[in-house]
C-alpha cells in the first residue's frame, strides 16, 4: 500500500514535470530565473559563450551590451524594443538621440539569438531575456559581480522613438532630474546611485561630455584640461574617453572619482551633490562588497519593470522584426 501510494506520487511527479518540459504554454506568474530549464538548458550556457568570445575579440563590447539592456528597460518596460529595426510601421528606437550613433553591439545580440535558436530547436528566448542574460553576463566576463537573472519577459510587437527621447536619462541631467527620471520607473535613489557604477566600465563620446569640461565647476581642473586637448570646442564629437580610469574593469573607482571631481559626465558628477546620494558614493568608493551587492540587486530591479508576460507580446524569431 505504502508503495503504490509512493508509485502514484512519482507517477504524478513525473507527469507534471513532463507537462511543464513539453507545453510550451507561457509562465503566467511573473519572471522566473527557472523559465528555461526545462524547456531548454542549453539556452544559458550558449549566451554566456557568444558573450564571452565577444568581450574577448573587445572588451568595450561587455560596455556596450550592458547598456543596451538598461535602454531597453527604460522604455515602456524590458520588452526588446530596442532591438526593433526601422519600418513604415516600427518607430524604430535606434534612432531616437540617446542611441543614435551611439548603441551598439546589435550584431552581438544577433549571433546570440541564431546560437540559441540552433542550440534550442525552436525560437524560445525572447529577445528582452537574451538582453538581461547578455547584461549579467559582460558583467561577469569584466569582473563584475553574478547574480540569478529572472526569466519569462517575452518581446514587444512595438517600439516608441518618442518614449525613449523622453525616458533615457541625458547627461546634461543634475540629481534632481535623474532621481526623477528612475522614480518615474519605480526606482530609488540606491537604485539610481548603484546602476551609474555600470560606468566603471565603458567610453563616452566627446559631444556627451563637452559642455561639463568647459562649463561645469565641479570639475578637477588637470583633468578638465586634458580632455579639451582632444575634445575642443567645436569638431570631433565622436571622440571617446573612458567612463572611468579603468573601462574594462568592474571596479569600483568610477565611485573614487566622483569623489574628486572626476566623474566624466556631468550626471555622473551630479551623484555628489546631494546628501542620500553622495552617502552611498561613498560607501561604495571603498566597499567592494556594498557595490557589488547592491548593483546585482538594481540590475534584477530594473530587470522587472513592465515585462511582457503570459500571452502578451511574442517570442521573436529575428530580435531586429515582428514576426
Ligand atoms: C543615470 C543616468 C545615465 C545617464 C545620463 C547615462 C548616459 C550615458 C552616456 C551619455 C553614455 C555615453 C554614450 C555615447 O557617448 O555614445 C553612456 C555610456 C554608458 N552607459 Fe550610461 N547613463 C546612465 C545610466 C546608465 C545605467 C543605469 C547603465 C547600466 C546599468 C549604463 C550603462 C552605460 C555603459 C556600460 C556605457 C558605456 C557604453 C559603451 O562603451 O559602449 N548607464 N551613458
Amino acid at each position: 500500500m505504502v508503495l503504490n501510494s509512493l508509485s502514484l506520487f512519482r507517477a504524478l511527479l513525473f507527469l507534471s514535470l513532463a507537462t511543464s518540459a513539453f507545453s510550451m504554454r507561457p509562465y503566467k506568474e511573473g519572471l522566473t530565473p527557472y523559465f528555461y530549464d526545462y524547456v531548454c538548458p542549453q539556452a544559458l550556457p550558449a549566451i554566456k559563450r557568444v558573450v564571452e568570445a565577444a568581450v574577448q575579440q573587445e572588451r568595450r563590447m561587455g560596455a556596450s551590451l550592458l547598456r543596451l539592456h538598461f535602454h531597453d528597460c527604460l522604455v515602456n518596460g524590458c520588452d526588446g524594443s530596442i532591438l526593433l529595426d526601422p519600418t513604415p510601421t516600427i518607430d524604430s528606437e535606434k534612432l531616437a538621440f540617446p542611441n543614435n550613433n551611439s548603441a551598439r553591439g546589435f550584431e552581438v545580440i544577433d549571433q546570440i539569438k541564431a546560437e540559441v535558436d540552433r542550440a534550442c530547436g525552436r525560437p524560445v528566448v525572447s529577445c528582452a531575456d537574451i538582453l538581461a542574460i547578455t547584461a549579467r553576463d559582460s558583467v561577469v566576463a569584466l569582473g563584475g559581480p553574478s547574480w540569478k537573472v529572472q526569466l519569462g519577459r517575452r518581446d514587444s510587437t512595438t517600439a516608441s522613438r518618442t518614449t525613449a527621447n523622453s525616458d533615457i536619462p541625458a547627461p546634461n541631467m543634475d540629481l534632481p532630474a535623474l532621481v526623477s527620471n528612475f522614480e518615474r520607473q519605480g526606482l530609488k535613489v540606491k537604485d539610481l546611485v548603484a546602476l551609474s557604477g555600470a560606468h566603471t566600465i565603458g567610453f563616452a563620446q566627446c559631444f556627451t561630455f563637452r559642455n561639463r569640461i568647459f562649463n561645469d565647476s565641479n570639475i578637477d581642473q588637470a583633468l578638465a584640461k586634458n580632455l579639451q586637448s582632444y575634445c575642443p570646442r567645436t569638431g570631433n564629437d565622436a571622440n571617446l574617453a573612458s567612463l572611468d580610469p579603468t573601462p574594462a574593469r568592474f571596479d569600483i573607482l568610477y565611485y573614487n572619482n566622483l569623489l574628486t571631481q572626476k566623474g566624466l559626465l556631468h550626471s555622473d558628477q551630479a551623484l555628489s551633490t546631494g546628501e542620500s546620494a553622495l552617502e552611498l558614493v561613498k560607501s561604495y568608493s571603498y566597499n567592494y562588497e556594498a557595490f557589488w551587492k547592491d548593483f546585482a540587486k538594481s540590475m534584477i530591479r530594473m530587470g522587472n519593470i513592465k515585462p511582457l508576460i503570459g500571452n502578451q507580446g511574442q517570442i521573436r524569431s529575428n530580435c531586429r522584426r515582428v514576426n
